[in-house]
């Protein structure tokens, strides 16, 4: 069952979403060579809970960290370290807060000074998927229109879509049904009606799709060492296309025109 919120509810999913910008729009400024992944965490914690949130990453499934933050080949769940930033790498940053028992979850990609232009292309096509992924959330259109949209932009641009790993619901639990996948499912899935809160998030690599895991248990790569992208929003579906409810004013991602 993939519940319907009130208005009500998702007034509170967009209270805990802007908690989650706020933290984006602050590490957006600590993204710069030579900070290390820790600092950009702890910062990410501290306005979480000075904003009378919890982070929702840290415990769950015994993950330590309050953000995933993904460097390069490293494609999701990047355990926040000592790993040290360098000019010309692209940094992925997912965070997650409870608010009130309603989760919001976000992820963004951001260039680390000036980065080449196989990189330059990859965030901005991984937010073009998102983008019109967020537009096929419309009432009336089935799941799978989501995932066509990211893969029908990505894979004919030569870019790898991530199959292992998917979006989801969203509400009083950080994983809720349905599970969102960024590909063709090859069915249609249910139908999206207004009110349905899903995160949708696209990871899409420069080189092959294939991921693997390292022995911490968490951290996913690129098998062939090649960098990848994350860009996630959580939004309501409604009768125009997904109501983005962690949209960023100063740094937007996953609304262009193209
Ligand atoms: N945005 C990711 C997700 O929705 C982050 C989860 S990381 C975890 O799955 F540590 F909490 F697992
Ligand atoms: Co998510």
């Amino acid at each position: 069952m993939i519940a319907i919120r009130s208005e009500r509810e998702i007034d509170l999913l967009r209270q805990a979403n802007a908690i989650v910008v706020a933290v984006h729009e602050a590490l957006r400024e600590m993204v710069r060579p030579g900070v290390r992944t820790r600092e950009l965490d702890a910062v990410a914690e501290e306005i979480i809970r000075d904003s009378g949130a919890t982070p929702a990453f840290k415990g769950y499934h015994g993950y330590p960290a309050s953000t995933c933050i993904s460097v390069e080949e490293e494609v999701v769940h990047g355990i926040p370290g000592e790993r040290m930033l360098e000019e010309g790498q692209i940094v992925s940053i997912d965070v997650g807060a409870c608010y009130k028992g309603y989760f919001g979850d976000a992820a963004v990609t951001w260039p680390c000074g000036e980065v080449d232009s196989a990189r330059r292309r990859l965030l901005k096509m991984t937010d073009l998927a998102l983008s019109r992924a967020v537009r096929a959330a419309k009432t009336g259109n089935f799941l799978n229109d989501i995932g066509r949209a990211v893969e029908g932009t990505c894979e004919p641009a030569g870019l790898g879509v991530v199959r292992d790993f998917v979006g989801h619901g969203i509400g009083t639990q950080m994983h809720e049904e349905p599970q969102v996948a960024n590909f063709d499912t090859g069915e249609r899935g249910p139908r999206l009606k207004p009110g349905m809160v899903l995160a949708i998030e696209p990871m899409i690599n420069v080189g092959t799709h294939r991921v693997r895991v390292l022995a911490d248990g968490w951290t996913a790569v690129t098998r062939d060492g090649k960098p990848s992208a994350h860009f996630e929003h959580s939004l309501v579906v409604r009768d125009e296309g997904g109501e983005i409810l962690s949209r960023s004013l100063i740094c937007p991602w996953g609304v262009r025109e193209d």
